[in-house]
């Protein structure tokens, strides 16, 4: 049972996660495990939101008294118009995935770049010594991006569409980070990189990965986004090479702990809501 009080208020803080599709989000089971160890009086649920609905939904999540919501595929851009404001992460990306009811106002916010940072920076130092080759330029390329782009990193933009690359490059840029791009499929980059990090959704779709990881250094740190597979084929080809593997799992973490700690104002149990995701992975 949950008892903690918020502020001396015996209230129950209501969070929730939106999205289409939603039912194998794992939010939940992350954020009620994170409210359940600290024994928060709060609860943490999905709702299927279709497309048409989004402007509705936003409404009712605000008069039933949630005080925020996590936002994910395909209303990650289509919320923006339904927000009061927006925090400079969201505007940096252009994408909204948390957001925080704030007397009455709703804060979009973005915890996808910053969580994926997170992640990183328990594998590697970011810097501008680093050389950080990003293959894809969609949605999760962009977020990655400009999440990196403060850190002033030396980015390399791999993607198969090279004008979507060249978009990319140019948002970097104008955001004062550091990026050109390479073209897709060559090899001499992988040398010179001490981090590779797989956006495409070539490993979704269980594709073959359509070029060789030849040439890349030992030790190199390579990262999928993907964690479902637990080990894409990509990651699997990197770790015969002698790199040092990471895939997704804890960018969704970090996501999650740093909406927590948006809302909540308050540290999050990272190593509870770790264990419960992955536990609900295993
Ligand atoms: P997301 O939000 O998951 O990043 P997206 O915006 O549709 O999704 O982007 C998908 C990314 O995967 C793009 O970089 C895409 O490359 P293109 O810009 O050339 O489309 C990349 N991608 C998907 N399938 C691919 C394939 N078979 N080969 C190479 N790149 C692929």
């Amino acid at each position: 049972v949950l008892s903690k009080s918020f502020g001396g208020v015996d209230l129950v803080k209501h969070f929730a996660v939106i999205g289409d599709p939603i039912a194998h989000s794992l939010s939940p089971v992350m954020h009620n495990a994170g409210y359940k160890a600290l024994n928060l009086a709060a609860d943490y649920q999905k709702f299927q939101v279709s497309p048409e609905d989004l402007g509705e939904a936003v409404l009712g999540l605000k008069a039933l008294g949630f005080s925020g919501w996590n936002v994910t595929v395909p209303h990650k851009e289509t919320i923006l118009p339904f927000l009061d404001e927006l925090t400079e992460e969201a505007v940096r990306a252009g994408a909204v995935n948390t957001v925080k009811v704030d007397k009455g106002r709703l804060i979009g916010h973005n915890t996808d770049g910053s969580g994926f940072v997170r992640s990183l920076q328990e594998h590697m130092e970011l810097d501008e010594r680093q050389q950080i080759v990003i293959l894809g330029a969609g949605g999760a390329a962009k977020g990655i991006a400009m999440a990196l782009a403060p850190f002033q990193a030396q980015l390399c933009i791999m993607n198969r569409t090279p004008e979507r690359g060249a978009e990319l490059v140019g948002k970097v840029l104008e955001w004062g980070g550091q990026a050109h791009q390479e073209e897709w499929g060559r090899g001499a980059w992988l040398v010179q990189a001490d981090c590779v990090i797989q956006t495409t959704s070539i490993g979704l779709k269980k594709e073959e990965y359509p070029f060789s990881l030849a040439g890349i250094r030992p030790g190199t740190l390579v990262v999928d986004i993907i964690f479902n597979p637990w080990e894409t084929p990509f990651l699997h080809s990197a770790k015969a090479m002698g790199c040092k593997t990471v895939n997704g799992i804890d960018m969704l973490l970090y996501q999650g702990v740093n909406a927590w700690e948006f809302w909540l104002e308050d540290k999050a149990p990272v190593e509870s809501m770790r264990k419960a995701l992955y536990q609900a992975l295993a």
